[in-house]
């Protein structure tokens, strides 16, 4: 039986990803780590620095002056940015929203990231959590290919663009996709041993109670 369980769930924009980490996270008392919000957040600091997606070689040198740390609300993990967690309607604004795959798109931008990542198991167990449930698009391809269990959320795109219509949110959900499965560094893929999960016709609850059940068989 493993003593700390690492569950990786990828999938395309609004698939279900952060309600289910998040239902999971209360349910085993796991830390619930949304690179999403990682990439967001970078996205959003970066924009306000006066950046652009097309300014490549000033995104590259503005990178190493971004100091990262880890803030624990809950069983929830926020990004710190020079010691500053960036609010949430900030990260999820429209600016951000059409923004963010095209600065995840870049190499530099994702290898910044790759060692936070990682380390985020860490603060997990100094937190005293039974594991952590990381969600973004390459968590089972990338950052953690040995998780112990690594899920791929799908749904229809019409239902995607539906749920996020109905939370009042302006996003171009099939245009992210298709950023954020064709570029070249850690594209959204299902990875190879991923269990594939179609959350089309599953409600919240009904997608909570599969992976429990998969969470709870592993964790004996
Ligand atoms: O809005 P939604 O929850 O679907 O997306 P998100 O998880 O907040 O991620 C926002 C964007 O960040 C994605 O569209 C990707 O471009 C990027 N991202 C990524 O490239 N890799 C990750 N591991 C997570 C997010």
């Amino acid at each position: 039986m493993p003593s700390f369980l690492i569950v990786a769930i990828d999938g395309g924009a609004a698939s279900g990803k952060s309600s289910t980490s998040r239902a999971l996270g209360e349910r085993f008392n796991f830390l619930h780590v949304d690179t999403g919000s990682y990439y967001r957040a970078i996205t959003a600091e970066l924009l306000r620095r006066g950046l652009r997606t097309d300014q490549l070689d000033a995104v590259k040198t503005a990178l190493p002056d971004l100091i990262f740390g880890t803030r624990v609300e809950g069983r929830a993990a926020r990004m710190e940015i020079g010691g500053r967690v960036v609010p949430e309607p900030e990260i999820r604004g429209p600016g951000v929203t059409a923004a963010v795959s095209h600065f995840a798109a870049i190499p530099e931008v994702r290898a910044a990231l790759l060692a936070y990542q990682r380390g985020q198991a860490e603060v997990a167990r100094a937190h005293g959590f039974r594991g952590m449930v990381m969600e973004g698009r390459d968590i089972g391809s990338v950052i953690f290919p040995n998780a112990d269990l690594r899920f791929f959320l799908h749904a229809d795109v019409e239902a995607r663009a539906r749920r996020r219509e109905l939370e009042g949110r302006a996003d171009a959900v099939a245009e992210r996709d298709r950023l954020d499965a064709t570029r070249k560094t850690s594209p959204l893929v299902l990875a190879s041993g991923a269990i594939d999960i179609d959350s089309t016709y599953l409600n919240l609850e009904q997608v909570v109670d599969k992976l429990s059940a998969l969470i709870a068989e592993k964790l004996g």
